[in-house]
């Protein structure tokens, strides 16, 4: 997506060759207009995968998901990262480890949310090691639904998560995928 590279290009910046600041625009301050066009976007790749249901991680993965599913006029899902005291009855958890972090999280989905036999389409900000996605595909699978499709804004094609999604035969639709950096240079390339 040329509007969303050119946005990386003049207000990303790579602060050494693994972390790509964003925050101008993606995940503190955010561009609406341009999410709006990420929603359209997604939309329109996705258009023939027979979607029920959006579902994303929270927080960063809000905005970008919700656009997709007002374009899909679809519902949308927030899988949690930290569990609430009164969310207790029927949920589905996995243990998720973010590497970026170096640290675990419990994933969380009331399982009323998602229906059995749902097609459902992840949406996130960042693609990294994969590991979120391949926790989500495990809620989803857990409550007999079905992950049909994968849209992400920002892939780091250069770390694990998109190679090890797609051998997994998930459909990966990425926006922005990044193949290198290094401070103060971004080139864009998915995976071969
Ligand atoms: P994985 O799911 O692909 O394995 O990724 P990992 O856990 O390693 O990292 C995911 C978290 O780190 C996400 O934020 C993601 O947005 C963030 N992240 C990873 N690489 C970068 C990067 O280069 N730049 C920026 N800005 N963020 C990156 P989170 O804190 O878990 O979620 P959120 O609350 O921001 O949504």
């Amino acid at each position: 997506m040329e509007l969303l590279k050119q946005k990386i290009l003049d207000c990303g910046r790579a602060l050494n060759d693994h972390v790509l600041l964003v925050d101008s625009f993606l995940n503190h301050q955010v561009d609406v207009k341009l999410m709006r066009e990420v929603g359209r976007e997604f939309a329109r790749l996705f258009a023939d995968a027979d979607i029920d249901r959006v579902v994303t991680i929270e927080s960063s993965g809000i905005t970008p998901a919700a656009m997709t599913a007002l374009e899909m006029d679809l519902p949308m899902v927030i899988m949690k990262k930290s569990v609430s005291s009164i969310l207790n009855e029927g949920i589905l958890q996995t243990d998720v480890f973010s590497f970026t972090k170096n640290a675990p999280y419990l994933l969380t989905l009331k399982s009323e949310f998602i229906h059995p036999g749902d097609r459902v389409l992840l949406i996130d900000d960042f693609l990294a090691n994969g590991e979120a996605c391949f926790g989500a595909a495990r809620l989803l699978r857990q409550a007999g639904a079905q992950l049909a499709g994968i849209g992400i804004v920002i892939a780091k094609a250069f770390q694990p998560g998109l190679k090890k999604l797609r051998s997994a035969g998930y459909r990966v639709e990425v926006l922005a995928p990044v193949s290198r950096m290094d401070e103060g240079h971004i080139e864009f390339g998915d995976v071969k």
